[in-house]
Parts: C-alpha cells; structure tokens; sequence
C-alpha cells in the first residue's frame, strides 16, 4: 500500500475531469483499508469507487481512497436460487457478464451501467424495469466510527428511487465492501416489458429470450442513447426524474399534450427529466468542451478538457430554465464534488 502525492483523477472518475488529489491511495484488501482509516493524519478522506456517479469540482485537498477490493464468489446455492458476493471494487458491467455467463438470472436489464458494484447500492442503480434492491439480499461496509465491519440488510439499506440509507443518514459513515446478491439457477422472472426492450428483442428476431438476450438487448439499447464514458466524459442520467403532482400534470397537458408519465401512486407522477430539457431547448447543445447529448438530453458531456465548474453552471441553467418553463424542481443525480 502506497500512499501517493498529487495525482490526476482524471482517470478515476466517469467525466473525466481533470483535478488532483493531494494524496492518494489504492486499496486492494480490507485490512489495508483499515489501517488507513486508522490514521490521524488524514482527517479529510474522498472515497472513490468507480467514479460514475460524480462530478468534481476542485482539487481534492485531503486523502482520495480508491476501492479496489476484487473478487468473487458464490456463497449459497440450492436447487433454484444462488447467492452470489462480489467485492465492492468489482467493474458492474464485467459482473453482470459474469452473472450471465454462469447463467445466474436477475440483472440482465442492469448491463451496462457504469461504476463499481460497491457503489451500486448506495443509488440503487435500475434501468429498464430493475433496480438493484430486486436482487440484493445484504452487503458489508466498515464504520469509519469504529473502523468494524457491519451488516446491512436489504431493510436496513431503506433502498428508495435512486436512494438508500447510504445517501439519507448514513451518508460518509460507511464503505460498501462486498454486497451479496440473490440470483435465480433457472425459470428466470425476466423482465421485458420495457417498451425500448420488447422492440429490441422483435428487431432481433428473438421470441423466446434468455438472460443473454436481454442483456444483449439492454446493451444495444444503451449504446445507442448513452455515449460510452471511454469516447466521452459523462455521469449517465445527470439529474432524478422529478415526481410531481396530478393535479400540476393535468394542468402541464393543456400546454404540452404530449407530456409522458410514470405512475408512482394515487396522487403523484415521475416525469422524465430528459423530456423537460429536451423541450427546454438544451438537447445536443453543445457548449466549447461540454454540453448535452444529443441522444438523451439527461446526460450533460465532456467532450474534453472541460471544468467540472462548467459542467456544474450548465446544470444550474438547466434546472432554473425547467423551473421557469414548468414550475418542476429537478435534482442532480450525481453527486457533486
Ligand atoms: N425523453 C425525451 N428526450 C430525451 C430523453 C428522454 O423526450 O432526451 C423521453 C423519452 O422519449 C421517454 C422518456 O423520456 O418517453 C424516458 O426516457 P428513457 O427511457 O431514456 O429513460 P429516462 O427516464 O430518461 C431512466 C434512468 C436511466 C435508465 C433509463 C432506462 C433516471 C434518472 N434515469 O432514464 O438511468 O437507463 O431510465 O430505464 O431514472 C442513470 O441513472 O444513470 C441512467 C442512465
């Protein structure tokens, strides 16, 4: 373990901006991670996992601790169900192929999505019909409070829409280490209703799918909306989809009939936030080095060298343009740095 000074973090975050770290260091085992948690001498510590799910807006002027903790493993498994544990510092795409590749059924519609499977609970990622909470049976995490490994789970994680305890009140206590998924062995509950799936899969001429083909399927659909973090900087879906009222909906529909939205309970509705910006005017535009994508105007780019500053001041825009145009708070996704 090697504690390195001023280093570039340009690698180590989806958007690919460029700040420093004052100091840095790699963590490959946990008791590594325990005794730099155990230093005095570093009171302002950055954990930094896959890095997609930040925007970062200065240096960095404390101790970035990168999560590299590899590794995975079956833990239980009877006739119909397996439990599989993968180290927080595990590419998510790299073990959802792994997941597949064994046969094991439940987040084939999650392919694809950028970060590290340590951070994946902490914003219960979902795409197309699944979030992470469906399958998650517990995880680990070490207390920086006391430095001991704790238990969560799936109750005590309070997983929500993009949410869990990790972003309410345990928020900066803890570091995910390992989380233990819930896996089917067959008769997977596949879940294709996604309207962008179902066309995929008839454009592939597939009646009966496999887990396989619906990652297949997921990854085709992302790789045409989203740009890949490795060609261009980005975060994924910059801001939540806001819930609103149905009674401000019904009056949005006089002025915009072609508004879409999601039911969420008796008296509320998600809208998409990338419908919004795109009527805002901002979809595909493209400021310098950085702007919106021009495929899904919920993901904000950096087509290079860009500041996180000006990414951040180009969120801002949008949210006070959205306001304005619809009275509809929306909220960063990400988190910002
Ligand atoms: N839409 C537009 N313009 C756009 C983008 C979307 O009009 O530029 C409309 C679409 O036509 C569609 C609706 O908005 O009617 C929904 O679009 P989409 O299916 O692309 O999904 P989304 O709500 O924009 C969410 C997640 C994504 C996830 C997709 C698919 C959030 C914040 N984002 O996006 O997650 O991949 O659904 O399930 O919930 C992420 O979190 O990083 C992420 C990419």
């Amino acid at each position: 373990m090697q504690i390195l000074k001023n280093i570039s973090l340009k690698p180590y975050n989806t958007f690919g901006i460029d700040v420093l770290a004052k100091h840095f260091v790699s963590i490959s085992n946990i008791d590594d991670l325990k005794q730099i948690l155990s230093l005095n001498e570093f009171p302002n510590k950055l954990l930094l996992g896959g890095g997609s799910n930040m925007l970062l807006t200065q240096d960095f002027d404390g101790l970035v601790i990168h999560i590299n903790l590899k590794g995975i493993e079956i833990t239980f498994e009877d006739d119909d169900v397996v439990h599989v544990k993968a180290n927080a510092g595990e590419n998510w795409h790299e073990f959802v192929l792994w997941c597949i590749d064994k046969g094991f059924g439940g987040i084939e519609n999650l392919s694809l999505i950028p970060g590290n499977v340590g951070t994946a609970p902490i914003q219960n990622i979902g795409a197309y019909g699944v979030e992470l909470k469906d399958v998650f049976e517990s995880c680990e995490a070490i207390s920086l409070e006391n430095n001991q490994i704790q238990k969560f789970t799936k109750t005590d994680c309070d997983f929500g829409y993009r949410n869990s305890i990790f972003k309410q009140h345990a928020k900066g206590k803890f570091i995910i280490t390992s989380v233990i998924f819930k896996l089917t062995k067959h008769s997977h509950n596949l879940n294709t209703n996604y309207g962008a799936i179902t066309f995929q899969l008839e454009k592939m001429g597939i009646t009966k799918p496999t887990i396989k083909d619906v990652s297949n399927a997921v990854t085709l659909i992302r790789k045409s909306k989203l740009p890949d973090p490795k060609d261009i900087g980005n975060s994924g879906s910059f801001f939540k989809n806001p819930v609103i009222s149905k009674h401000q909906f019904n009056t949005l529909t006089y002025n915009f009939k072609d508004i879409p939205s999601y039911p969420v309970n008796e008296n509320e509705v998600k809208v998409p936030a990338g419908w919004l910006i795109e009527k805002a005017g901002f979809k595909g535009k493209r400021f310098g080095n950085y702007g919106v994508h021009k495929n899904q105007a919920l993901v904000l780019v950096n087509y290079g060298d860009a500041k996180g500053e000006d990414i951040l001041n180009l969120s801002r825009l949008i949210q006070k343009t959205v306001k304005r145009l619809f009275d509809i708070s929306i909220e960063a996704e990400v988190n910002i740095l």
